[in-house]
């Protein structure tokens, strides 16, 4: 079956053939090959919308490889054929995203909007010459001058809800620097990456006509099938709940018992939000023209109490984990973690931490349609088993992954006559 007819489909360069005059003009966004930035496609080409991509090289891959994966995914997990985007080789740590003149004039000619979605998400590193200053910021600069040269007028930015750092009470969504603390580097960039997108869209001195900001709090995997690309947040808890159970004797410790080592209290509320929600919710805003110009928190109406958390840690690591062998030499106790994961045990901290509670006027505004999915304990046990099943991160999370390279997909475009 061909690729619907309209879209674009360079793999890694733009088009040799001039596209159709009246095709639609492309949403350029960045970061597809993470776990937002992949939902984000998949909803954005189910309702229609061309995109062109910016995403980098692996160590193993093309650009244009990495998205087929992600496409012939979600063509499985659908079932259904699904249009291409067009795929532009780049980084944003390199000078405007590392697109050469053709691409940029490509990008000139037939995108309207720019999606920045790609971060680093280490949380600490203070060296500004690495990341996650590399990418969240300096990134930032390069995506704003690359919309600044190609003509992109409406730039909308993924930034996060924790820019709001270790405030606590209400947090609205127009409020950036109030002089917070924070409680990591992560946070520190995407304040500064907030504000270099802000100002690109000042009357005085921006050349934006709107920016639009999009925060999010802590993403989980997929409310429905429990799908997840990455492991942070919720699952950072939980990873160390399972690592304990597989080096521990069963019933010397709980997840609860596991929060009070990394200090979490248990009345503590932490709010977490699921992929698909943020992923529908910025899709929505994106296509729809008066939202543009507000910031936004994707937040979670009801956050989660970390007493719920803690079950849940002891519900899914014993019903999904492996059990440690009393017979295994390696047994330790909670105290060998306590000694020997200290810089781990400070990430999971800052991870779990006490929110504040976040304003979401503006998102009830234009999203009142599209209710966040409530994370009860079927839910979260879905999320929690899919994690395990996938060894957190070990195994792909990719349907496509050990079937797709390049050379199949070379060979279908062309046999299906696309150049
Ligand atoms: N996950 C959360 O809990 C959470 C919460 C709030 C806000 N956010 C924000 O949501 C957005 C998406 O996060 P995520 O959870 O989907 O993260 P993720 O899974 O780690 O994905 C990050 C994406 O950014 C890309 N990227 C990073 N550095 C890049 C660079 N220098 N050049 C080009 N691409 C680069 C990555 O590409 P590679 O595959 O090549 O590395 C990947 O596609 C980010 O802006 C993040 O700050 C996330």
């Amino acid at each position: 079956m061909p690729y619907a007819p309209g879209f674009p489909i360079p793999p890694s360069s733009p088009p040799r053939a001039p596209l159709n005059a009246a095709a639609p003009k492309s949403l350029l966004i960045t970061g597809v090959t993470g776990l937002l930035g992949a939902t984000l496609i998949r909803d954005l080409l189910l309702d229609g919308r061309s995109l062109a991509v910016v995403v980098r090289r692996s160590r193993k891959q093309s650009a244009a490889a990495r998205v087929e994966a992600i496409m012939v995914h979600w063509e499985k997990t659908l079932g259904k054929r699904l249009p291409r985007p067009t795929v532009l080789e780049g980084d944003l740590t390199r000078p405007l995203c590392g697109l050469d003149a053709d691409a940029r004039r490509w990008v000139g000619e037939h995108c309207d909007e720019l999606l920045n979605n790609a971060a680093s998400l280490t949380f600490r590193g203070s060296d500004r010459a690495e990341e996650p200053w590399r990418t969240n910021v300096t990134g930032i600069s390069q995506v704003l001058a690359l919309a600044r040269e190609t003509g992109l007028r409406h730039v909308h930015h993924v930034s996060t809800a924790y820019v709001c750092g270790l405030r606590s009470g209400l947090v609205m969504e127009d409020d950036l620097d109030v002089g917070q603390p924070f409680g990591n580097d992560y946070e520190r960039t995407k304040v500064e990456g907030e504000k270099l997108v802000r100002a690109a869209a000042e009357p005085a001195g921006g050349f934006l006509d709107t920016a639009t900001v999009y925060r999010p709090s802590i993403i989980v995997g997929d409310s429905s099938t429990g799908w997840t690309s990455t492991y942070h947040g919720l699952f950072a808890g939980l990873r160390l709940g399972h690592t304990l159970l597989t080096k521990v004797t069963k019933g010397t410790t709980s997840g609860p018992a596991l929060l009070g080592l990394i200090g979490v209290a248990l009345h503590d509320t932490k709010n977490f939000v699921p992929v698909d929600w943020v992923s529908a919710v910025i899709a929505h805003a994106v296509q729809t023209p008066s939202a543009r110009g507000t910031t936004y928190h994707l937040t979670h109406p009801e956050p989660l109490l970390m007493d719920m958390v803690g079950r849940l840690i002891q519900q899914a690591v014993e019903s999904y984990s492996q059990d440690a062998s009393p017979d295994d030499p390696d047994l330790c106790d909670e105290q060998w973690f306590a000694d020997n994961l200290g810089t781990q045990l400070d990430i999971y901290k800052s991870y779990l931490r006490n929110d504040p509670t976040f304003d979401r006027s503006h998102t009830a505004a234009i999203a009142g349609h599209l209710p966040c999915p409530p994370l009860d304990m079927p839910t979260l046990m879905k999320m929690a088993k899919f994690a395990i099943d996938h060894e957190f991160g070990r195994k792909s999370p990719w349907l496509a992954a050990a079937e797709t390279s390049p050379a199949p997909m070379q060979a279908r475009r062309a046999s299906e006559g696309i150049r």
